[in-house]
């Protein structure tokens, strides 16, 4: 097999050395963080920091402090040599690919925590989960300094806590939120799609369908509470195995919008959450999307 042409830094020594020789060339740096098993979603990721900085670095970490025990850490699948293929060919500049003591020094003790945002939703069924996230990448934007990160609006309450997160503490990175890609039912991309058998993914396309359903119903003034009852009903009649929720919430506070007719409201996010099969699955949608 030819090796890999991209340029790979495999500790904070080698991601330091890169950045300087960026910086020194006065050249500005996209960051787009992810977890591997890169697909299509990811890929445009790739695209938006393309398109708006010099250089262009991916990095790939499985991060262990957003899986709870009994999560899948050790089962999500890693594929490094198929991302690095993939990054190649979308004309990635550098891949950051950090050990455990890079990210996680011996003796760690600092946590990020965005308060209420991180509590909401998704963080009322994985609690840990959007602490370790905005650990992770506190620490990724402290080592790489980009002028730009780019995160998928698929997920979409990540988006909000990191946004949140940068303003708190003062990074000068401007964080982008990039449209989701879709499968043709309507099926967000996911690197856990991998886990679903044939039938399962047939029924995981339902929540796109629920979401756009709830969406046009609240446009056509029908209660807000009756709509997400609907779309709860509508998952489960579909197969979906559990509904976490679904909501419609204002996108900066991510609180529960109150119930009744809201027609067509700027500020509005819907959201939802649940499992088929074992393999846990979200989505959101926004007026315009
Ligand atoms: O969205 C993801 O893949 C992860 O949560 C992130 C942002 C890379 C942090 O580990």
């Amino acid at each position: 097999m030819p090796e890999n042409p991209l340029p790979v830094a495999r500790s904070r020594a080698e991601i330091f050395d890169a950045i300087r020789n960026f910086r020194n060339s006065r050249q500005t740096i996209g960051l787009v963080p992810t977890m591997g098993a890169l697909h299509d979603g990811h890929l445009s990721l790739v695209g938006e920091a393309r398109a708006r900085t010099d250089r262009t670095i991916v990095s790939i970490y499985v991060n262990p402090a957003q899986f709870a025990p009994g999560e899948d850490f050790d089962a999500y699948p890693r594929e490094t040599d198929s991302d690095l293929a993939k990054l190649a060919e979308a004309g990635c500049d550098l891949v950051y690919l950090p050990r455990e003591e890079d990210m996680y020094p011996p003796g760690s003790l600092t946590q990020v925590r965005v308060d209420t945002l991180s509590d909401r939703l998704d963080g009322r069924h994985r609690p840990h989960f959007f602490y370790g996230v905005a650990t992770v990448v506190a620490r990724l934007f402290a080592q790489v300094r980009p002028d730009l990160a780019v995160f998928g609006e698929k997920d979409f309450q990540q988006l909000q806590i990191i946004r949140r997160m940068a303003t708190d503490l003062g990074f000068p990175i401007e964080i982008i939120g990039a449209p989701t890609v879709r499968a043709p039912d309507g099926l967000a991309h996911s690197s856990r799609n991998a886990y679903l058998g044939e039938a399962e993914r047939r029924r995981a396309g339902a929540l796109f369908a629920a979401l756009h359903r709830t969406r046009m119903r609240i446009a056509a003034g029908a209660p807000v509470g009756e709509c997400l009852a609907e779309a709860r009903a509508y998952l489960r009649a579909a197969g979906w195995d559990s509904v976490d929720y679904v909501s419609a919430v204002d996108p900066a506070t991510l609180e529960d919008l109150p119930d009744g007719p809201l027609g067509e409201p700027e500020a509005l996010r819907l959201l939802g959450a649940g499992h088929v099969g074992t393999t846990r699955l979200i989505d959101n949608m926004g007026p315009a999307d």
